[in-house]
């Protein structure tokens, strides 16, 4: 059985969670939720990186074998220090699914929603440079969506004008395609994808981040499948939004 670590700034690291656990069912999980330091997205990197290396020795502790850092801005800010500072441990970060969606287009424009400190972070600024010959790539901030998430608001009147006020800025650049490039965002998608229309993609690359986990485990050789499954939910703030959302990601055969 493997013992995967997860953090986020909060709950929306449980989208990646769910995807984590469709392919591997039977691990014991340990997800940190660090609400009490929430949001990440406007906290200097220095900030990001000392929560990091925080988490991490408390994951570690408890006996994780990998770490998934799923939140794209702790990915921005800090994966590379964490890398160089536990040469041993592996990471897995999240990062806005550009490429599937620059493939994918057909208007020539995708639209990335992430938070501030992915978008000016320098491994996004490079991908941007890899694609953005090809395709228009239009960027906005989920102004509130994370504040929303945390509050448990994922639909609603007051939810579909804050979705709006991000998305519309997008489609209003002609994407037809929209990548979700913050964790926390996937719990919004119903009402991202009813404002944005039938003609509109969304992409959210946690499945493709739970099957590079899998790879990893394999990679190394961590012993996967033998169960039993457990799930440790801990937050450095008011557990309850954890609570709240997590029937959302547990399978309804569980
Ligand atoms: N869930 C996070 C992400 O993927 C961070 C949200 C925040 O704390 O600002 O970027």
């Amino acid at each position: 059985m493997a013992s995967i670590g997860i953090f986020d700034s909060g709950c929306g690291g449980l989208s990646v969670y769910k995807e984590l656990v469709k392919l591997l069912p039977n691990e014991r999980y340990i997800f940190f939720a660090d609400n009490a330091h929430c949001p990440y997205g406007d906290k200097s990197a220095q900030y990001i990186q000392d929560r990091a290396r925080f988490i991490s020795d408390s994951l570690l502790q408890q006996g994780a074998d990998i770490i998934v850092v799923a939140c794209n801005t702790a990915t921005a800010a800090a994966i590379a220090t964490l890398r160089r500072e536990y040469p041993s441990v592996p990471f897995i970060g999240m990062e806005p699914a550009v490429k599937p969606a620059a493939l994918g287009t057909r208007s020539g424009v995708i639209g990335v929603l992430a938070t501030a400190g992915t978008l000016k972070g320098s491994k996004y600024l490079k991908m941007r440079g890899l694609y953005e010959d090809g395709v228009k790539i239009a960027e906005h901030v989920g102004q509130g969506f994370v504040e929303l998430v945390e509050g448990g608001k994922l639909d609603g009147p007051e939810t579909e004008a804050t979705v709006r006020a991000s998305v519309q800025p997008l489609l209003d650049q002609g994407a037809d395609i929209i990548v979700l490039g913050c964790t926390h965002y996937p719990f919004l998608r119903p009402v991202i994808e009813r404002v944005a229309g039938p003609g509109v993609q969304v992409i959210d690359p946690a499945p493709a981040v739970a099957r590079q986990t899998l790879r990893v485990l394999q990679e190394r050789n961590v012993p996967i499948g033998q169960g039993p499954f457990s799930l440790s939910l801990q937050a450095s703030g008011s557990p309850s939004p954890l609570k709240t959302l997590l029937p959302l990601v547990t399978q309804p055969t569980d």
